[in-house]
C-alpha cells in the first residue's frame, strides 16, 4: 500500500523548513518538497550573505495586509526571541546592525544549516529537487503528482513564497492552488522595489547616480500613509535604498513620494534668518549640508548662480529652494518589478485563513505560510519573523 504522510509541506524555503521541523518533532509524519535544485536560495543571497532572519522590535505594526489584525495571533505566539533561543541551540552568533535588525556574524548557511538539522530531528522525508504537476483531494486525503510519483498526505501546507526574483525559482503555485480550491486573492504587486522614471524625466538626475544621503520620505494618505526615516540612494534609473525600498510598499502608481532630503534643517528659515551672518556664497552653503553633486544640481535646477551671495538672494528664491528640499514631491511612473522585488504584496486572502492555524476555513487540511499570504513585512528581518511565526503556527496545529 502506498505510503501517506500526514503533511506533505510544498516549499523548503524559510517558512517552509520551519513548518516540517516543527510538524515532524511533533512526531507527525512529514514529507517536504521543493521544484530547485538548490536549497533556500533566498535565505542564502538574504542580508548581503549574511541574513537579517529577524527583527528585535517586530510587532503587527510592521507588516502591510488587507487585514491588519491578522498577523497578531502567529507573532505573538513565536516571537524574535524564540528564534534567538533556537540560534543559540544551534550556537549561531549574531549582531544588531540598526534599528532592531539582527544579522548572523558569519553566514546565512548558517540559518540554513539550522533549519536543514531541525528538519532532521524531525525525520522530515525529503523531495528535492521534485516537480509538482497537480494536487487533488478526494475524501480527507490530498494527492500530490509529481515528477518522483505520487504523495499522499492528510494536509498540505503551501509554502512555496511570492513572484519576487524567478530566477531563483520563484512560481505563483501558491496563488494556483488558492484559486483552485476557490479561496480568494488579495492581487500581488512588487514590494520593498526600486522605483523608476521614464527616461527623459529622469535625464536631469543621471548625474546624481552614486548618491547616498539619509532623507525622510512619505507618501499615501491618511487611510494608507508610509513614512520612513533611512538612507536614499539615486541610481540610473530613479531612486532606490532603504528609504525607497520601504516607501515603495505603500507607493501607489499615479501618486507622489514626498521627499524630504535634509529633514534636520528647515533650509528656507535657516537661510533667510542666516542673511546677515552666513557670510557664504550659496554654492559653499549647499554643499557643507548635502554631497557637492546633488547640491550643484539642486542650484542648477533652481536657476542660480552658486557664486550669488547668500545676502544678495531675494527671500522668494530661498523660500523656492527650501521647498526644493525639505519638500520635494516627485511621481516615479514604475518599479523594477519582480527581477528586484525583496518581497511580494497581496497574495492568499487571510479572510480564507484561520489566524490560528493558518488552515483554509473552507478545505480542512489546507494551509498557507511565509510569503504567499497577503501578509508583508517593512525591510529589516520582518519578512522572515513572519515566515517563522506563521509556519510555526500551522506546524503546531497540524
Ligand atoms: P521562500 O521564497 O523563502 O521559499 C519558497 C520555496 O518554494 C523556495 O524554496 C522555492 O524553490 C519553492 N517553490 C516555489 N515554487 C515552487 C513550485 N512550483 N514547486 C515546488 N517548490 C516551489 N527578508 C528578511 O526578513 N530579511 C532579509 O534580510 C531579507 N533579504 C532578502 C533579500 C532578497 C534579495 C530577497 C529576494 C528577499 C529577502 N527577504 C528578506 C525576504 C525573504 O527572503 C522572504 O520573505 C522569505 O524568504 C519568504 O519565505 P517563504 O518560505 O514564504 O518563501
Amino acid at each position: 500500500m502506498q505510503k501517506q504522510f500526514d503533511v506533505a509541506v510544498i516549499g523548503a524555503g524559510a517558512a517552509g523548513m520551519m513548518c516540517a521541523a516543527v510538524a515532524g518533532q511533533r512526531g507527525k509524519k512529514v514529507v517536504l518538497i521543493d521544484h530547485a535544485s538548490k536549497l533556500a536560495e533566498k535565505i542564502r543571497i538574504s542580508g548581503g550573505g549574511r541574513c537579517n532572519f529577524t527583527n528585535i522590535n517586530a510587532g503587527p505594526q510592521n507588516f502591510l495586509s488587507q487585514n491588519p489584525h491578522f498577523c497578531k495571533s502567529a507573532l505573538s505566539r513565536y516571537t524574535p526571541q524564540d528564534f534567538l533561543s533556537l540560534m543559540k541551540r544551534h550556537r549561531i552568533s549574531y549582531h544588531e546592525k540598526h534599528k532592531g535588525q539582527l544579522f548572523c556574524d558569519d553566514s546565512s548557511e548558517q540559518i540554513i544549516d539550522m533549519l536543514k538539522a531541525e528538519c532532521g530531528l524531525g525525520n522530515v522525508e525529503w523531495r528535492m529537487p521534485c516537480s509538482i504537476a497537480s494536487i487533488g483531494k478526494s475524501g480527507e486525503v490530498f494527492r500530490i503528482d509529481t515528477d518522483a510519483g505520487a504523495i499522499l498526505a492528510s494536509n498540505v501546507v503551501i509554502a512555496t513564497g511570492g513572484l519576487s526574483i524567478p530566477k531563483i525559482g520563484a512560481t505563483d503555485f501558491a496563488y494556483r492552488i488558492a484559486r483552485q480550491f476557490g479561496l480568494r486573492m488579495v492581487e500581488p504587486q512588487p514590494g520593498l522595489v526600486p522605483l523608476t522614471f521614464d527616461s527623459a524625466a529622469w535625464q536631469p538626475f543621471l548625474p546624481l547616480a552614486g548618491i547616498a544621503l539619509p532623507v525622510e520620505v512619505e507618501t499615501g494618505d491618511k487611510k494608507a500613509r508610509g513614512e520612513f526615516r533611512e538612507d536614499l540612494l539615486f541610481t540610473h534609473r530613479g531612486l532606490s535604498g532603504p528609504a525607497i525600498l520601504q516607501i515603495s510598499s505603500f507607493w501607489k502608481l499615479g501618486t507622489p513620494l514626498r521627499l524630504n532630503l535634509l529633514p534636520e534643517i528647515d533650509v528656507a528659515t535657516t537661510l533667510i534668518d542666516g542673511k546677515t551672518t552666513i557670510k557664504k556664497n550659496l554654492g559653499n552653503v549647499f554643499a557643507q549640508w548635502l554631497p557637492a553633486r546633488l547640491a550643484q544640481g539642486i542650484i542648477e535646477a533652481n536657476k542660480l548662480d552658486p557664486t550669488a551671495r547668500l545676502a544678495d538672494t531675494p527671500d522668494r528664491l530661498l523660500r523656492s529652494l527650501g521647498d526644493a528640499i525639505n519638500r520635494w514631491s516627485i511621481q516615479p511612473s514604475g518599479s523594477e518589478g519582480y527581477r528586484k522585488a525583496e518581497v511580494t504584496l497581496g497574495g492568499v486572502d487571510t479572510r480564507e485563513l484561520s489566524q490560528q492555524s493558518m488552515m483554509s476555513n473552507q478545505v480542512p487540511g489546507l494551509y498557507f505560510v511565509g510569503e504567499a499570504v497577503d501578509v508583508t513585512g517593512w525591510l529589516g528581518g520582518y519578512n522572515f519573523q513572519w515566515a517563522w511565526a506563521s509556519a510555526t503556527a500551522a506546524g503546531l496545529s497540524i
